[in-house]
């Protein structure tokens, strides 16, 4: 990617004050999904990043991942594995529960979603603590796949989560800080 490019996809963002609560400044990607040109630079950054790395399976989480990890997996040709919060997945899961930023959750994944040996690339729009992305980890795992890597468009440097995740032996990768 080159500078000019993080550039664009950096102003592609919107920064919305005090949301969800006082103090959170929320970091808006879904401006730059109304943007085609950035939205597709986005996708197309990460697809050049993962091609030819033997990625078997793309893993995104609800909601936000969905948008940029169904795009990648299909450019890659991989499948799409969702992880999704409780309830909402109809055949047989497991489920890991997490802290986020402004509170608590549990995400589920399809149990024969993943097959042992899978090489396994996480993404999500954002990493802020890294809690999402420690359970997505910890479920992939429990299934037998294998993650080394994640990829975001956004990282919050500040909320330490590319840290915790690489203590988990995982490589964040992130196209605007
Ligand atoms: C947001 C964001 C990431 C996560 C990052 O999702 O899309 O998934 O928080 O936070 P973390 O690194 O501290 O875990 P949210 O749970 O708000 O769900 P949504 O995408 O369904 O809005
Ligand atoms: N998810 C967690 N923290 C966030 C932030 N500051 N902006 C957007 N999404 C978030």
């Amino acid at each position: 990617a080159t500078a000019q490019q993080i550039e664009f996809l950096r102003e592609s963002i919107k920064t919305i004050p005090d949301y969800p609560k006082p103090g959170i400044l929320f970091r808006d990607v879904t401006s730059m999904l109304e943007d085609p040109k950035a939205y597709a630079l986005s996708i197309e950054l990460l697809v050049e990043r993962y091609r030819n790395t033997g990625v078997t399976k793309v893993v995104g989480t609800e909601a936000r991942g969905f948008l940029f990890g169904a795009p990648v997996a299909l450019a890659l040709g991989v499948g799409f594995v969702p992880v999704r919060k409780p309830g909402k997945l109809p055949r047989a899961t497991l489920s890991e529960s997490y802290e986020l930023e402004y509170g608590t959750d549990t995400l589920e994944i399809h149990q024969d979603a993943i097959q042992p040996g899978d090489n396994v690339l996480v993404i999500d729009d954002l990493l802020a603590t890294g809690g999402t992305i420690e359970a997505t980890v910890k479920l992939i795992r429990r299934l037998g796949g294998v993650v080394t890597d994640a990829a975001f468009i956004i990282d919050l440097p500040e909320l330490g989560g590319e840290a915790r995740l690489t203590a988990q032996g995982i490589n964040c990768y992130s196209l605007v800080d």
